[in-house]
């Protein structure tokens, strides 16, 4: 049975037997609302390390105060069973209280261009509030490696960033983007979707592999494969384009032409959800 731990102290106590052992621990952060996405960390994580713990915690400070915090699916009796079959240890699962008491008043913050654009343009302190949470997770666990997924590309480039400049002593994994037999991203949020909705998503990964396509088919120039990708998202009527991007990858930096890896990502609103997607291409 997987081992439930709702305080900083339990997970104290958890990992201490675990050390003593000299097992390794590997964490995989989440917001819970778990699907076969977050399932694929749990099985990376598994693979690599002796002891797994998972969090499940909808982190407030990286929420906007226009967005879905309040509504963000919790489900942790369901999120447990799917942890229990993929024979994860232990799950950590505070109170906001229990991570950020009173008095809290320090945050981990990637600077300049890593930030600046993307989802760090379209939700400001977004990036803030995931540093400084997965910078707590990972001295709360005593983690040797932690499990992101490529499908928030970006925040595995933050989290990189501050990993090395902190001179934090942890290995950063990252596991390829899990899609449905369709395409589709999987995503927590897809649970907000209606039918019709849901459909339409679909228009974001077949986007993507098109753009992907013409750039292998001899379309290097930046600006002519971001048109194509949006003309490609708006010929859907119900998505609401909030931005396609193409940059440098892992660096994040302005390119004009396609002459090394690249990530072209974007983030678009049906309804009022807003989904992301990404695709990684040329070198
Ligand atoms: P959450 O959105 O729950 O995602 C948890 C982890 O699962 C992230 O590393 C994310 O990239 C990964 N993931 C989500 N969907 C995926 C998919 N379709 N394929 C592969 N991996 C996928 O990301 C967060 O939570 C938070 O920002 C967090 C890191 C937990 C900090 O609060």
């Amino acid at each position: 049975n997987i081992k439930i731990l709702r305080t900083i102290a339990d997970v104290k106590n958890y990992i201490q037997i675990i050390r003593r052992q000299g097992k390794t621990i590997g964490l995989v952060p989440t917001m819970g609302a778990l699907h076969e996405g977050h399932l694929a960390l749990m099985h990376a994580a598994k693979q690599k390390c002796d002891i797994v713990i998972a969090s499940i915690f909808v982190n407030p400070i990286q929420f906007g105060t226009n967005e879905d915090f309040t509504t963000y699916p919790r489900v942790f009796e369901s999120d447990c069973v799917k942890l229990e079959s993929e024979r994860v240890d232990a799950v950590f699962h505070p109170e906001p209280l229990e991570m950020y008491p009173q008095g809290f008043n320090t945050y981990i913050m990637v600077d300049g261009s890593k930030t600046d654009k993307l989802c760090g343009a379209s939700r400001p302190g977004h990036f803030r509030g995931v540093a400084t949470v997965v910078t707590k997770l990972i001295h709360i666990t005593e983690a040797d490696q932690v499990f992101f997924g490529q499908k928030d590309a970006q925040q595995v480039v933050v989290i990189k960033q501050f990993v090395q400049d902190l001179n934090m002593n942890v290995v950063i994994q990252v596991v390829p983007i899990v899609r449905d037999k369709d395409g589709l991203a999987l995503s927590s949020r897809n649970t907000y979707l209606s039918e019709t909705e849901k459909k339409a998503a679909y228009i974001l990964s077949v986007s993507l592999k098109k753009a992907k396509r013409n750039y292998l088919a001899g379309e290097t120039n930046v600006e002519a494969l971001k048109k194509l990708t949006a003309d490609s998202i708006m010929s859907e009527p119900l998505a609401k384009l909030d931005y396609v991007e193409l940059y440098s990858f892992p660096a994040l930096e302005k390119i004009e032409m396609v002459d090394q890896m690249v990530l072209l990502a974007v983030a678009v609103k049906f309804g009022q959800t807003r989904l992301i997607d990404n695709i990684v291409f040329g070198g």
